[in-house]
């Protein structure tokens, strides 16, 4: 890095570069993934090995601290993210603003960017304890923000937390139990979302990540960086796409009707994509693709679901695109996005819910990265450049004499 710095000087070379996929905007050292390989890491551990040995808030550590825990280290960040788990009563106030029929995104945004109101004592980014419990705070609230924003949409009480529930366990009893019944967390399904969300807590520089960052680079306080991260996660090409995966099966309706969408998604006149198949990074299968896969299988197995229409249709999708020529040729493969979406739908998590899920894992990566962009010395106002292609220059017409 240094040399690339004394060729090029602090500024770099301009390039037009739509999308910056060839432009590094930091340094980290938080996650590496070579896309041709499929190969995904976290401070050097195989993402493979952390989904298999470890739970959630062992890999929210390791992103924030950059290590794995002791067992000491271990129940000490658990007790301190536990800690923040409530969020403020007044804030139950703020979610009543939003019609019932919001999108929970929607609401996730606003309460997200409010909570900056709400916890004036972690706000100064120059301080690192501030930023620390910034961070653990964004980490612990973000399930019981989540699991309201549905609860509002369901005209259900709120839940609040149980902290002798795991983290994912205590996000499944926000979301499901209700006051008059005895909800107990199928273990099975509590170890998949734990999964979920170890596969989806951090992948570099992608836009939502980049979006917090670049939020984060003019001195905005995190809470306001995370809720900007939201607001680009939304979206149907990024996180949406769990979301626009049950939508698209739906809309197929039948296995027969497989081949013409997949025609369709052939075809360059038509704006169709296959939603869960492709990747900007990944040439090659998705690591975590590979892992959601046998969780998803886990999971129709504990519940016994594999007739429902929607998820054989989505099967015989898989079968039918990974030996299609044109998806073979391009490498589109299925990503994370296709599988958590049947996953989530067969928990009894509605559709709306997905992005929501998604950005509760992101947290963890989002923050740590705002953290380390924070830390870094060589850290500056992200400014990205144009190509101006307009009118360079016109004379003045009064309104009276225009045309
Ligand atoms: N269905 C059909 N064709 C596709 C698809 C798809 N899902 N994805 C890419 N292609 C085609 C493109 O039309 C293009 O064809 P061309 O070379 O003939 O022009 C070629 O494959 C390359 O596509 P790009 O758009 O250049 O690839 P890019 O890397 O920019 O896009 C993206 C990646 C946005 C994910 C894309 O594959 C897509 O739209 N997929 C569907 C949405 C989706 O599942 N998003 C989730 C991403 S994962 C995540 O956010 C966690």
């Amino acid at each position: 890095v240094a040399d690339i710095r004394k060729f090029y000087g602090e500024t770099g070379l301009f390039t037009y570069d739509p999308g910056f996929t060839s432009t590094g905007s930091c340094e980290s050292k938080i996650t590496y993934i070579d896309g041709d390989a499929g190969v995904l890491r976290h401070r050097g551990y195989a993402i493979e090995d952390l989904a298999e040995n470890c739970d959630f808030l062992e890999v929210a550590h390791l992103l924030l601290r950059g290590e794995l825990p002791n067992a000491a280290e271990r129940d000490t960040f658990e007790s301190t993210i536990t800690h923040h788990t409530m969020v403020h009563e007044q804030l139950t106030r703020f979610y009543q603003g939003f019609r019932r029929d919001a999108h929970p995104m929607a609401i996730m945004c606003g309460v997200v960017g409010a909570l900056s109101a709400f916890y004036h004592d972690s706000l100064d980014i120059n301080d690192p304890h501030h930023r620390m419990v910034s961070q653990h705070r964004l980490i612990a609230k973000m399930p019981t923000i989540a699991a309201w924003a549905y609860k509002y949409s369901t005209g259900q009480p709120f839940m609040y937390p149980k902290n002798n529930l795991s983290y994912a366990e205590n996000f499944l009893h926000m979301m499901f139990a209700t006051p008059c019944d005895e909800y107990k967390v199928n273990p099975v399904l509590a170890k998949a979302m734990d999964r979920i969300l170890i596969l989806h807590a951090d992948h570099e520089q992608n836009a939502s990540t980049s979006t917090v960052r670049l939020a984060g680079s003019s001195g905005a306080n995190p809470f306001a960086c995370i809720a900007a991260g939201i607001a680009s996660l939304w979206g149907p090409a990024h996180g949406g796409a769990n979301e626009a995966v049950l939508k698209m099966l739906s809309e197929i309706g039948h296995k027969d009707r497989i081949p013409e969408f997949i025609k369709r998604a052939k075809d360059k006149n038509d704006s169709f994509r296959l939603m869960g198949f492709g990747h900007r990074v990944y040439k090659n299968y998705d690591p975590r693709a590979k892992i959601m896969s046998q969780t998803c299988k886990e999971v129709l197995d504990e519940l016994g679901v594999h007739d429902e229409p929607l998820l054989q249709i989505a099967m015989e999708l898989e079968r039918i695109a990974l030996e299609d020529e044109y998806f073979v040729e391009k490498k589109l493969y299925p990503n994370v996005d296709f599988y958590s979406g049947i996953i989530f739908r067969a928990m009894g998590i509605p559709v709306s819910m997905f992005t929501c899920l998604f950005a509760l894992a992101r947290t963890t990566g989002w923050i740590a990265q705002w953290g380390e962009m924070i830390e870094d010395p060589h850290q500056k106002i992200g400014r990205p450049r144009q190509l101006f292609t307009g009118v360079a220059e016109r004379k003045f017409v009064a309104l009276a004499d225009r045309p």
